[in-house]
């Protein structure tokens, strides 16, 4: 089954969001617009498919938010589960269905699954010890037990990880460690749980993974998976000790449930289940036909997961057929910096349309075209700016604007009819027919990034065509020039309204409804409106975004930051905001310091001497405690050369330098880098 033409209908799923926070824009550019770019390609070619996708609503994390929210977790996906369905559908992501994993149709089918799973031998069970909170009487998960990093001495680090070193953990190995639901110290205790039994599937692994079905298969996704494997597979545990998540279905499994993990992968199963059910189709032939093609879109996160763990659950199962391509993609960053919910770096999809209403287009126009493929890739407020205006606005805006209001005004808003074609209309058919086959070709290679830039050369041409012609000037001299001009204009934008569906769906709606167009596949021949069709001016496509408005993007988000920081740790709250002049009149200067010593009856103070290039400086610094003199020459430091002189101890202080205290009240010198800078300006 290598051909596409050879598949009769396709299953595409989304990984399912955990449901214990709204939606950013990484989530976007990794996983849901490549996925729905590709499903509204499909449907318009007439393809039988199923978008299937749903709230994750169990795991630990949950549990933790809802903690911490002070509610329950049913409350907390319930909340979750209603502002990220709703951001999915404002920005046109359009599953089949949504469904969530608290839905008992999904309980049903995971325990049905789970049975199957134990009864083809792919379970085993034992004993294993885990630690126990005797006041709260319960297991705890690793992410419930806090305590020294025995790699860095973080002593906040999780049993799973430690967050300041990044190194994995198993909770046996933390140094103290703490039950973060009640404070005590939790003891080890004997608990039984089922194994899948991964190792048994290493060579059907091995075989499927570097074989022909998965040759096309990304590299990220691949090397990542052949890196398991090559480790070794293990049996892993697939059951929890928690209240929250699909019981076990059997009766000596009292209190436990499965892992979030062996359940949320059956949600597609189950929400397909459902999906049939509401459209009157048999779902098993969208998950175990043959010819039935299975596209897995998710985040490089989740690979392990799609790549080793499901498949050999679908295996283990039987019946089910493979993933056809698991198309995952890298990581988005913004303005340089790794997306942090917790610490509020993120622009969240719900703002963005309080900020931008309407502009779901712009944000996934510019998300596609910068979305993280084969490496990571980096959101600017100021690219994005860019690619409105200069992309968006300039270009495709423009030409259809020009298009519109030219007919409207001369042409009694129809569409003209076109004479004779010149060798000039005779080249662009050539260009033009060209773009769908490219464009098409690259979307089922998955390659959107590229498909998505080659719609808007398109646009290009279309423009391009325009400038050239300028059919406003040949309304007066040549009239039957400019109306071929229009009628080959609209033609264009015909076409690429068909072809800009898949990436710009509320644009390509308005330019449907405008132009009164109904088919859905552009073929690129130029005929797909006739003469003297009615048209209707949608206005402008896209308006261009001010400075102003990029400049309080960029003010929130870094604000957001600074809040999130000071609700979240012991440091010192900002102070009120000053104004540009007021930071102007501070003047910083690079300087080293040349000698040190004790002030003679104060403990706290350090004698400076710091030599500023241009002259030496005799600075009283308040660090005594902290450093001894000899330690300290040669340091280069941050001075504030224009503070007014004052006498301590008899001594004249000539200025200050900078210090940076961390949250412990440790201090370090705010030091400079590189040679010959003293009495260079800091700014
Ligand atoms: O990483 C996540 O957000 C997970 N909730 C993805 C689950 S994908 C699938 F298996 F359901
Ligand atoms: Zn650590």
């Amino acid at each position: 089954m290598s051909n596409n033409k050879d598949y009769k209908r396709y299953t595409v799923t989304a990984a399912l969001p955990y449901a214990n926070g709204p939606l950013h824009i990484g989530h976007l550019a990794g996983c849901y617009l490549p996925a729905d770019i590709y499903v509204r390609y499909l449907r318009n070619k007439g393809e039988d498919v199923a978008f299937i996708c749903g709230s994750d609503e169990h795991g630990v994390a949950i549990t933790l938010k809802a903690r911490k929210e002070g509610i329950t977790p049913k409350e907390l996906v319930d909340k979750y589960h209603a502002i990220i369905e709703k951001s999915f559908s404002d920005f046109g992501i359009s599953f089949d269905i949504y469904s969530r994993t608290t839905d008992p149709l999904h309980y049903k089918t995971a325990q049905d699954f789970f049975l199957v799973l134990l009864e083809n031998n792919a379970l085993s069970k034992h004993v294993s010890q885990q630690f126990f909170d005797s006041e709260a009487n319960i297991f705890l998960a690793d992410r419930y037990i806090q305590g020294t990093c025995p790699n860095c001495s973080f002593d906040k680090a999780y049993g799973d990880q430690c967050e300041n070193c990044g190194k994995s953990l198993d909770p046996k190995d933390l140094i103290n460690p703490k039950s973060t639901i009640s404070g005590s110290e939790p003891t080890l205790r004997d608990t039984e749980h089922y194994y899948l039994k991964l190792n048994d599937y290493q060579d059907f692994l091995t075989e499927w993974l570097n074989g022909d079905k998965t040759s096309s298969w990304k590299s990220n996704v691949l090397g990542q998976s052949r890196s398991w494997l090559n480790q070794g597979l293990q049996e892993r545990s697939v059951t929890r000790d928690l209240d929250w998540g699909v019981p076990v279905p059997l009766e000596n499994a009292k209190g436990k449930v499965m892992y979030v993990w062996l359940d949320a992968p059956i949600g597609y199963i189950s929400n397909t289940i459902q999906w049939a059910k509401e459209n009157n189709k048999n779902w098993e032939d969208y998950w175990k036909k043959e010819d039935t093609k299975l596209v897995q879109f998710i985040g490089k996160d989740n690979i392990v997961f799609h790549c080793i763990i499901f498949p050999t659950m679908l295996k283990a199962h039987g019946d089910y057929i493979l993933p056809t391509n698991v198309p995952a993609n890298e990581f988005l960053n913004i303005e340089g910096n790794k997306v942090s919910t917790s610490r509020n770096w993120a622009v969240w999809l719900h703002e963005y349309l309080i900020d931008f209403p309407e502009s779901q287009d712009v944000l996934r126009y510019v998300l596609t075209s910068i979305a993280p493929e084969t490496k990571d890739s980096d959101f600017t407020w100021a690219d994005f700016q860019s690619k409105n205006n200069n992309e968006l606005v300039a270009i495709l805006g423009n030409f259809a604007n020009r298009l519109f209001v030219l007919t409207e005004k001369n042409f009694n808003a129809q569409i003209p009819s076109a004479n004779e074609l010149s060798n000039n209309e005779l080249e662009l058919k050539k260009i033009v027919a060209e773009y769908p086959s490219k464009i098409n070709n690259l979307i089922e290679n998955f390659k959107f990034r590229e498909a998505q830039s080659e719609l808007m050369n398109l646009a290009r041409v279309g423009n391009k065509y325009l400038t050239d012609n300028e059919p406003w000037k040949t309304i007066k001299t040549n009239i039957e020039e400019a109306k071929t001009c229009l009628f080959f204009g609209f033609q264009i934008l015909a076409e690429l309204t068909l072809l800009m569906e898949p990436f710009l769906p509320h644009t390509s709606q308005k330019l449907k409804k405008s132009l009164n167009i109904k088919q859905n596949i552009a073929k690129g021949e130029l005929n797909l409106l006739s003469e003297n069709t009615p048209i209707v001016n949608p206005g402008l496509l896209f308006t261009k975004i001010e400075d102003s408005t990029i400049t309080e993007q960029i003010e929130k988000l870094n604000k957001s930051l600074a809040v999130s920081t000071q609700e979240q740790s012991s440091y010192q709250p900002l102070k009120s905001e000053i104004q540009y002049d007021d930071f102007a009149k501070i003047d910083l200067r690079a300087g080293i310091i040349t000698a040190a010593q004790k002030v003679p009856k104060a403990d706290k103070l350090l004698q400076l001497s710091i030599d500023l290039g241009f002259e030496k400086r005799t600075i009283l610094s308040g660090i005594a405690e902290n450093f001894e003199p000899e330690n300290i020459i040669g340091k280069k430091v941050v001075v504030v050369a224009n503070l007014a002189p004052r006498k301590m101890r008899g001594i004249m202080s000539e200025g200050m330098i900078l210090m940076a205290e961390n949250k412990e009240g440790k201090l370090e010198f705010v030091q400079w880098d590189g040679e010959n800078l003293e009495g260079g300006i800091v700014s």
